[in-house]
């Protein structure tokens, strides 16, 4: 665990109460350590800490390809201390052509964890900062969720966003990122999709078989990728509504198994499915194991 400089501790002490926290910078800057860290920070002083995974490629909470928000719930802070609470489907491992469901995502996700009183909230975002589509996902974000910080991890890139974010009026406080920080690989980066999947699915997700006649099955808002709903391959990213937490989807996996449509997901076997959303991400699957994501 990193730990928090010593003008950044005086930072967030002087932060208004149940504050919002948004981290951005370039891909491997050290974005999700630091909000670990500050997790870990403010769990010390006793807040309930909500973290809101807005990074739809490198997913530390819920499933790759959706936004998704946990509260803390151990002393330690690696990921499967975040209990998730709930996911917002995108259907995609990268934000181009999916800003405004990443923003809707990341707003719905930030309200949830401020209904579930959180004392501290934690957004982590994508290293999409640049070009303009960049400056204006971040800038969208920001003004949906208003953070009260914004920890920019700068590099060079990253100034013509903070340029916007402070003209905008936010707080945005500079650090550079630390030189520890490793860059990881393609192949890394699709490891840890794939290892998100299968902690996700557990050991024995259900599947539940598909009637296209009776399932109502939609393109997730209207997907506009290739997706013929008659003909869905196996290993689709899917969702279906929440029945916990209205306005939030469950992720799931469209499969075939012996010629026949099932969905995959972590749900007991008595759940009622639906309507099932599909969208154009595929996964490749050996019997329940996701091995490409
Ligand atoms: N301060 C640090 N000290 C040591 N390793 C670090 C530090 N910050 C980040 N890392 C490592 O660098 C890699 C990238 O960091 P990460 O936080 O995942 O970046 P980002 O979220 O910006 O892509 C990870 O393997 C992480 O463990
Ligand atoms: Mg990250």
């Amino acid at each position: 665990m990193i730990s928090l400089n010593t003008a950044l501790i005086k930072e967030l002490s002087l932060l208004p109460s149940r504050p919002k926290i948004m981290v951005i910078g370039e891909t491997d800057t050290g974005k999700s350590t630091v909000v670990k860290t500050l997790a870990h920070w403010f769990q010390e002083q006793s807040q309930k800490v909500a973290v809101v995974d807005s990074d739809i490629g490198q997913s530390d909470i819920g499933p790759p390809g959706f936004v998704s928000y946990g509260i803390l719930t151990q002393s330690t802070t690696s990921p499967q201390s975040i209990t998730n609470k709930g996911s917002y489907l995108v259907g995609k491992t990268s934000p181009y052509g999916r800003e405004l469901s990443v923003v809707t995502g990341t707003k719905v996700c930030v309200e949830a964890a401020q209904r579930s009183e959180a004392d501290a909230i934690l957004i982590d975002t994508c290293g999409l900062v640049k070009p303009a589509g960049g400056v204006q996902i971040k800038c969208a974000k920001a003004e949906m969720v208003k953070p009260d910080l914004v920890l920019a991890l700068n590099t060079p890139g990253l100034t013509p966003l903070v340029n916007c974010l402070n003209s905008l009026g936010f707080h945005v406080r500079n650090f550079l990122p630390s030189k520890k920080v490793k860059t990881k690989l393609a192949k890394i980066r699709k490891e840890n999709r794939i290892s998100r999947w299968n902690a996700y699915m557990g050991d024995s997700p259900s599947l539940f078989s598909v009637h296209h006649s009776r399932a109502v099955i939609r393109r997730w808002w209207d997907e506009s990728r290739y997706v013929d709903i008659d003909q869905i391959p196996h290993g689709t990213v899917a969702a279906i509504q929440d029945p916990q937490t209205p306005g939030f989807q469950i992720p799931c996996i469209w499969t075939i198994s012996e010629g026949d449509p099932f969905v995959l997901a972590p749900l007991p076997k008595n759940c009622k499915l639906g309507t099932i959303w599909i969208t154009a991400y595929k996964l490749e699957l050996n019997g329940t194991t996701v091995t490409s994501a």
